[in-house]
């Protein structure tokens, strides 16, 4: 049979930027894709957005756009974040497309005519934000409010007709499937929290709502549209043809692995392995939960002003660098906390010093002594032993999803292949014509050692890989090549080309500096607004105005009664620059006016615009104030200022 393996990121809400938690699961899963393929794997990678639902209606409001113009726009945020991560990704499902709708609706229905989907009265404590109910056990009580475990917000009590799909049928044939497959949760402790939580009994879930608008319909019932969890947990099955292609779905659906962060384990592995049992579909072979990154300690949040960008660490450092640090850094399945310092000490050690030594001493020897040419000999050697065990650790570590164990395995090789180097001298060899075989037979070693660590690193650091190949005078991209079909020794006779400097070693003492100078630029630069389309702007009308009066208002000590000269009308504004000017100041002066304000009475006089002012504030309160004014005052009064 033809060996097959589908690899899913969980589809992410369009209703965030994407930041280095979302970066992480993607690059885990490429990296596993990459590394089957190398394996002789047919792969199907997905990953995708989460388009419906109450957060994303929320956002759209806010943004004041329909929900539709906001999941067109974000998603691409998604996609262009997996171009400069090198996601090789075969698939990108939005679940607002066509294909899905209508897997949905059919499992919806399937479901239904089998009894397995019911009407009921749903009412229970809401979160609104996390899309959920909470369970009256799981309810946090705090000053007589009732707040969501997850996010500590305060619940809503909701009750609303609802479809329920009756999982609680399906519980114990669930239970029987773990005791028998104790891997398919990994790591151990979800898979004992997810057996647990199964064993306290599961309640049937209610998965239509009449609350929201923008989901799809149940069928037949428009009233309601499809819980967004339900929706979109079947965004799997769609992309592999469950309704379209039956036969990529039986070549790809029994070999599906579900990577997810350990936040959404309930709904992996228990509302949709219940669905898969009541659709008669099997179930996934493992689902993979992985550990939260905080930052620099702290949990990332955007009131923090703490979340990492990946695209700023990628210009900062390498595409690469980051890839590695993100699978080396943490023991998978654990929490991480992200470090730029971290990331530049692993720069420094495994990758400029291990690495890029490495591959540097190794080919000025060749070039030195050989001419750039691989010699030729029996390789057989103690690194040559060490390659095959190599080989296996990876990939034992790998069917784990344990990279940092993979990482740490060709690390171990690599510091071998420098210890090879120390200890052998090949120098000294050099200087020796009775040694000139030995010297042989340790170029060829090393040259070896390179060639099969530039492939076991490739499903992490695609360029890095091929960088190296390059150097090496391979032409081959490493990535289509098969671990199975490595031979060592087989490199002899290459022609290698010149040395370049893999990872340039950073200076600690100046990344410090410069890190600092960073912080203090950041700390001066002012909050800001959020980001505002042309079309926003052009909805303020500015004109040139003059000031022809300035009044006093007897209730007032911050405004003057002014009269404003547009050429086409004169107006009356009240405006808070007295403690600036006197009026004598301010008659005969040349100002910008925002003329379509709505007019408002300020201490019984009517406003009817306002004049620009530049000021300096503390504590919300004006210091230092200066009139906008048009450079040229000859400019006629009433012109449009955009
Ligand atoms: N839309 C749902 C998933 C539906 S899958 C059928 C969702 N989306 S999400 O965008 O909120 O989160 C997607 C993934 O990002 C989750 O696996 C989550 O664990 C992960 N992360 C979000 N923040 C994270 C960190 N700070 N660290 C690591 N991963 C985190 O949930």
């Amino acid at each position: 049979m033809e060996k097959t393996f589908y690899i899913t990121t969980p589809i992410y809400y369009v209703n965030d930027i994407p930041h280095i938690g979302h970066a992480y699961t993607t690059i885990a899963c490429d990296t596993i894709a990459r590394y089957k393929r190398m394996k002789g794997y047919d792969v199907h990678f997905l990953t995708g957005t989460d388009e419906h639902g109450q957060k994303i209606q929320t956002a759209a409001q806010a943004q004041g756009i329909t929900p539709q113009q906001l999941v067109d726009k974000i998603h691409m945020n998604f996609k262009d974040l997996w171009r400069v991560l090198n996601i090789s990704n075969d698939d990108f499902i939005r679940t607002t497309e066509d294909r899905h709708i209508r897997v949905v609706q059919a499992m919806f229905k399937k479901l239904m005519d089998k009894g397995d989907i019911y009407k009921g009265t749903y009412s229970g404590y809401y979160c609104v934000p996390d899309e959920t109910y909470v369970p009256e056990n799981a309810i946090i009580e705090r000053d007589g409010k009732k707040l969501c475990p997850d996010c500590g917000r305060e619940l809503t009590i909701m009750e609303e007709e609802s479809y329920f799909f009756r999982g609680s049928k399906y519980v114990p044939e669930l239970i029987k499937y773990y005791e028998e497959n104790v891997k398919s949760v990994m790591p151990r402790v979800r898979y004992n929290e997810i057996m647990s939580f199964l064993k306290g009994g599961v309640r049937d879930q209610s998965v239509s709502r009449t609350s929201l608008k923008w989901g799809i319909p149940v069928p037949g019932d428009e009233k309601h549209v499809i819980y967004v969890w339900f929706d979109a947990l079947i965004n799997y099955a769609t992309a592999v043809g469950y309704l379209d292609d039956p036969e990529m779905f039986a070549k790809y659906w029994p070999n599906v692995r579900h990577m997810v962060g350990k936040d959404i384990i309930r709904f992996h592995c228990v509302i949709w392995p219940l669905m898969l049992l009541a659709l008669g579909l099997p179930l996934p072979v493992e689902v993979v939960a992985h550990g939260w990154w905080t930052v620099d300690g702290e949990k990332m949040s955007k009131t923090r002003k703490n979340v990492v960008d990946p695209v700023k660490m990628v210009r900062d450092y390498g595409l690469d660098p980051f890839r590695y640090f993100l699978l080396r850094e943490v023991p998978f399945g654990n929490d991480g906390d992200f470090s730029e310092l971290a990331l530049v000490g692993r720069i420094n050690s495994d990758l400029a010093n291990d690495l890029g030594n490495l591959l540097n001493r190794t080919l000025q020897m060749i070039k030195s002594y050989r001419n750039n040419i691989v010699p030729s000999c029996d390789a057989s050697s103690e690194l040559s032993e060490m390659a095959e065990k190599t080989l296996s650790r990876v990939d034992e570590a790998m069917n784990n999803f344990t990279y940092d164990e993979a990482l740490k395995a060709i690390w171990e090789f690599i510091s071998r292949a420098n210890k090879f180097i120390d200890e052998t001298m090949p120098w000294k060899l050099a200087k020796d014509e009775s040694q000139s075989a030995k010297l042989d037979f340790v170029l060829l070693n090393l040259y070896e050692a390179l060639r099969l660590s530039a492939l076991l690193i490739a499903p992490t650091m695609p360029d890095t890989a091929k960088r190296i190949f390059t150097q090496l005078g391979l032409d081959a991209e490493p990535l289509t090549m098969n671990y199975d079909s490595f031979r060592w020794g087989d490199g002899a006779g290459t022609t290698t080309r010149k040395a370049e400097v893999l990872f340039p070693r950073i200076d600690i003492e100046e990344w410090k500096k410069a890190r600092e100078a960073k912080k203090e630029e950041a700390a001066m630069k002012p909050e800001g607004l959020p980001e505002i389309a042309i079309d926003d702007f052009a909805k303020v009308e500015m004109r040139v105005a003059r000031i022809t009066k300035c009044e006093e208002i007897p209730r007032s000590k911050k405004l003057y009664k002014l009269e404003v000269d547009l050429g086409y009308e004169k107006r009356t504004v009240c405006s808070g620059i007295k403690a600036f000017f006197t009026p004598e100041e301010l008659v005969g002066k040349t100002v910008i006016l925002v003329t379509n304000l709505k007019p408002v009475k300020l201490c019984g006089v009517d406003s009817n615009g306002m004049i620009l002012a530049a000021s300096v504030k503390h504590d919300g309160v004006a210091e230092q104030l200066t009139l906008l004014t048009p450079d040229d005052k000859n400019i006629p009064l009433g012109s449009r200022v955009s």
